[in-house]
């Protein structure tokens, strides 16, 4: 057997990425296309949560510098996502690439850590989606009963009876219609994820625009949070939130503040798990993913500066006002008039998941099918749909798998998770970038990250390191779960990956029609 590092070649690599045979995804999506999936994937529950909860916790108003630090660390990174989609256009994303540059142990892991980013953040967000359902349905006098949109795991007193979870029914079947959308077609999927975004971007520009005129300058005085800020107290008087700490006020704030609205970023990186399903993947992987990238920034900064500029930080602090529904909450409380305006909000919200899920249950079956094809994982995930083209039975299998977590499963469990899986694969494909502009210097490159050079490799390191400290950053439950994971993982890579690998078999996977054509010759045509 090879050795546990050993590295994919690059020539076979750009192979795969070149055939367009029977057995390949096929090319349908342009660069307006991937800059909506990256925008279907980036903007949810990140936006219209978290911002109120870092501007609460740590930040203050100055939440919108939480939101240029966290985009600061994700531009790092994208650009060398951007490099690598447009030089290696293949659906493994940060998979592919760690293969190629790291060996295959290194690889097996990101591929396995993706499966939290991915698979295990398309469970969490439909179990909050399910939550948003049942919040617009009040809006209109109904609800879906208890048991019914719970785990078995939860339970509540509701009107004064201990109800208990059965099945959390609405995050199924959610999962259940994106999955069978995604084996309908790429195309079809990237149709209805172009409907989401506009509609839900759409309702962002609105409540930018219309909160703006109830701004009160006061709520941004004093921009960051003071070292001697009031504790906050509950309503029997105990202290629930303190602001000593280094990170909860002043600038240590906002970096407290970008660790959490870090999650509002995830997703611009699935964008290159599209990368073999790209018509023109050389000239649009980068702009589909840094532009989803600063489409999101610019929006955030707004929301941030406006839903700060309505409400006091303060009351989001407050557990009896703001809480988790803090955009609604603020629309009611000091926009008088534009209750609309909340549950338009309520609906941008279970849009902005929608398309969350979906990219983000489209880029783990594409990571899995790459998986696939190199023998790592099981030969069904790489199988594609005589007629739809698309790895049906990976979407199928995902669809149970995700479906279950979704039905049975708390929904408080994973959501830092996703970003552990997330910031694992930022870190490996930024060292990454570095790694192969020395062992490949020659190679074409038809986007550069900006100091990249092996002499001074600024981007990749800073990228690297960003991402590696708010891993640090995140708590240690997290982290030992991660581990846990992980472990999981190394087991079944030496039971199963290492001795099923083509790679360790000595196999090199080479595409039909290439074997013809000698196929190494990466062609600036087809690329
Ligand atoms: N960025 C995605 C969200 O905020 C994961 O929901």
């Amino acid at each position: 057997m090879a050795s546990i590092f050993a590295k994919k070649p690059l020539a076979v690599l750009l192979g795969e990425a070149n055939s367009t045979g029977h057995g390949t995804l096929k090319r349908t999506l342009g660069a307006g296309n991937l800059v909506a999936l990256g925008v279907g994937a980036i903007i949810g529950a990140g936006l219209f949560v978290r911002t109120a909860a870092a501007a609460a916790q740590a930040s203050g108003p100055g939440v919108t510098l939480a939101f240029i630090v966290a985009a600061i660390g994700c531009v790092f990174a994208g650009l060398c996502y951007a490099e690598f989609a447009a030089m290696i256009p293949i659906a493994g994303s940060a998979y592919t690439y760690a293969y190629t540059t790291m060996g295959e142990f290194v690889a097996w892991v990101i591929g396995w850590a993706l499966i939290m980013e991915y698979a295990l953040g398309a469970a969490t967000v439909s179990i909050a989606w399910s939550e948003y359902l049942n919040k617009l349905l009040q809006v209109f006098g109904m609800s879906i009963p208890y048991n019914l949109s719970h785990s078995p795991f939860e339970s509540a007193v509701v009107n004064g009876v201990t109800e208990h979870g059965l099945i959390n029914l609405p995050a199924l079947l959610v999962i259940v219609a994106l999955s069978l959308l995604l084996v309908k077609g790429t195309q079809e999927s990237a149709m209805f994820n172009a409907v989401v975004v506009v509609l839900k971007v759409l309702i962002v520009l609105v409540f930018i625009a219309v909160g703006w005129q109830f701004i009160n300058p006061a709520n941004h005085t004093p921009y960051l949070i003071p070292e001697n800020a009031e504790p906050v107290k509950n309503a029997a008087g105990d202290v629930v939130r303190s602001y000593t700490e280094w990170n909860k006020h002043g600038f240590g704030g906002i970096l407290g503040g970008a660790a959490i609205v870090f999650f509002a970023f995830i997703g611009f990186d699935a964008v290159s798990t599209a990368a073999q399903e790209a018509k023109n993947p050389k000239r649009d992987m980068p702009i589909g993913i840094l532009g989803s990238l600063a489409i999101c920034t610019v929006l955030y900064i707004l929301f941030g500066h406006v839903l700060t500029g309505v409400a006091n930080w303060r009351e989001f602090a407050d557990p009896a006002l703001g809480g988790e529904a803090s955009v609604t909450y603020a629309i009611k409380a000091h926009m008088p008039g534009y209750g609309w305006l909340a549950t338009a909000v309520t609906v941008a919200i279970l849009l902005g998941f929608s398309s969350v899920m979906l990219v983000m249950l489209m880029g783990q079956s594409r990571v899995f099918f790459s998986m696939a094809k190199d023998g790592l994982m099981p030969k069904a995930f790489s199988e594609l749909h005589p007629r739809f083209n698309t790895p049906y039975k990976s979407n199928l299998m995902l669809m149970v798998f995700v479906g279950l977590f979704a039905a049975f499963v708390p929904g408080s469990l994973a959501g830092d998770l996703t970003s552990f899986g997330t910031l694992l694969a930022f870190v490996l494909v930024s060292l990454g970038v570095w790694i192969m502009r020395r062992s490949d210097p020659d190679q074409p490159r038809p986007f550069r990250s900006p100091l990249s050079s092996p002499s001074f490799p600024l981007v990749p390191i800073m990228g690297a390191l960003i991402c590696l400290l708010l891993i640090v950053a995140l708590d240690a439950f997290t982290l030992k779960v991660a581990l846990g994971w992980m472990l999981l993982g190394f087991v079944v890579y030496f039971l199963y990956g290492r001795r099923k690998s083509l790679l360790q078999k000595g196999i090199v996977v080479v595409p039909t029609e290439m074997e013809e054509a000698a196929f190494i010759e990466p062609s600036d045509k087809n690329l």
